[in-house]
Order: C-alpha cells, then sequence, then structure tokens
C-alpha cells in the first residue's frame, strides 16, 4: 500500500542519507537561501555547475543532478509556485512538484526520496494547505508506481511537523 512507504522526518533534509533529496528551488536553478541555499552548500559548488548546464526548470516540473558532496547520490530541482492569493493555478503548479519528482526518481531506478516543504518559505504559500497537497499528490502518485519505496516529508520545524502528523496515518511516520 501507498501509505506505507510514508515518512515524516523533522530536521535538516540535507544531512538525510536517502537516494535523492529535493530541492525547492527557482526557475533559474541557481542557489538562492533557504532550503536551496543550505543544499547548494552541502553539496559543493559542483551542484551550481551542474545547475548551469542543465538550464532552466519551469514552475511545476523537475530537473535531476547527481548529489556531489551531500550523502545523498542525486538532487531533484523542483521549482514551486510563488503564492499569489490562491487563484492562479497555485495548488496545481504545487502538486506537478510532487508528480513529476516522484516521476523522475522511477525514471532514474531511485528507492528514496526526501521532500522539503516546497514554496512554504520564501514563496509564501500557507504551510497548511501545502501540506495537504503534497500528501494527496505523493498518494496518488505512488498508487500509480513501484518506486520509490520510501517517500520521507523532511519538515523544518515543529508546528508543520504537526500539520503532517495529522494528514499521514498512523504507523508511517518516525
Ligand atoms: N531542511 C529542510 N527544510 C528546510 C531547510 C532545510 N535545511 N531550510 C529551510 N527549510 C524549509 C523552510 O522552513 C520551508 O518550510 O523549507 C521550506 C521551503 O522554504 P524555502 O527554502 O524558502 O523554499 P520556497 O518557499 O519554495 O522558495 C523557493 O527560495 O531559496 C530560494 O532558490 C529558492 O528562489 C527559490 C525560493
Amino acid at each position: 500500500m501507498a501509505d506505507q512507504k510514508l515518512e515524516l522526518h523533522q530536521g535538516d533534509i540535507t544531512q538525510l542519507t536517502v537516494d535523492a533529496i529535493v530541492n525547492a528551488a527557482n526557475s533559474e536553478l541557481r542557489p538562492g537561501g533557504g532550503v536551496c541555499g543550505a543544499i547548494h552548500r552541502a553539496a559543493g559548488p559542483e551542484l551550481a555547475e551542474a545547475c548551469r548546464q542543465v538550464g532552466g526548470c519551469p514552475t511545476g516540473e523537475a530537473r535531476i543532478t547527481p548529489g556531489f558532496s551531500l550523502p545523498s547520490a542525486h538532487v531533484i530541482h523542483a521549482v514551486g509556485p510563488v503564492w499569489q492569493g490562491g487563484s492562479q493555478g497555485e495548488d496545481e503548479a504545487l502538486a506537478n512538484c510532487y508528480r513529476n519528482s516522484l516521476r523522475l526518481a522511477d525514471e532514474n531506478g531511485l528507492d528514496s526520496i526526501a521532500f522539503p516543504a516546497i514554496s512554504t518559505g520564501i514563496f509564501g504559500f500557507p504551510a497548511d494547505r501545502a501540506a495537504e497537497i503534497a500528501v494527496s499528490s505523493v498518494q496518488r502518485e505512488l498508487r500509480a508506481r513501484e518506486r520509490p519505496t520510501r517517500v520521507i516529508f523532511c519538515v523544518f520545524d515543529a508546528d508543520t511537523a504537526a500539520v503532517y502528523q495529522d494528514l499521514l496515518p498512523s504507523g508511517s511516520t518516525q
């Protein structure tokens, strides 16, 4: 069952040893602040160079690079929507980030993936609404896939962790 693949982790995503961590990226794939800045710092300068070679990435889509000095083998760069009040397709764009990241992981044969709370920092997406979209879009996408077998929602703060705790089936969190 898809629900058995979901975990919750509170902490720094750059510390996780998984096949891929997802970066809450910008559409130019440049090193930024927030989780993006932390990932680039931990991966080293090769990551920015790899991103330059990829070029850009439209909102809602995802691109994959190696993880370089990170404990995770790969980084999947997903570009979330900037919150504009909720009627500009933000929900669908955010759901697409999760779907497209899982599709890329599957296509690359990856078993484990960790997501941050995409768009909920600098991009201003309300955390509760984003968490519902994250969990529901991942659950839906996993029903259609054999891989990844392990999906971790990695949140930074206790408030966001509590929101995910309520959304995830009991027994699926750590
Ligand atoms: N590990 C896990 N989560 C983190 C970390 C970390 N090391 N650092 C920050 N976060 C959390 C934030 O608390 C927030 O809930 O990641 C979530 C996403 O926040 P942002 O990093 O601000 O991402 P986003 O809102 O998608 O904005 C993207 O910010 O850094 C730029 O290049 C990035 O332009 C892009 C924009």
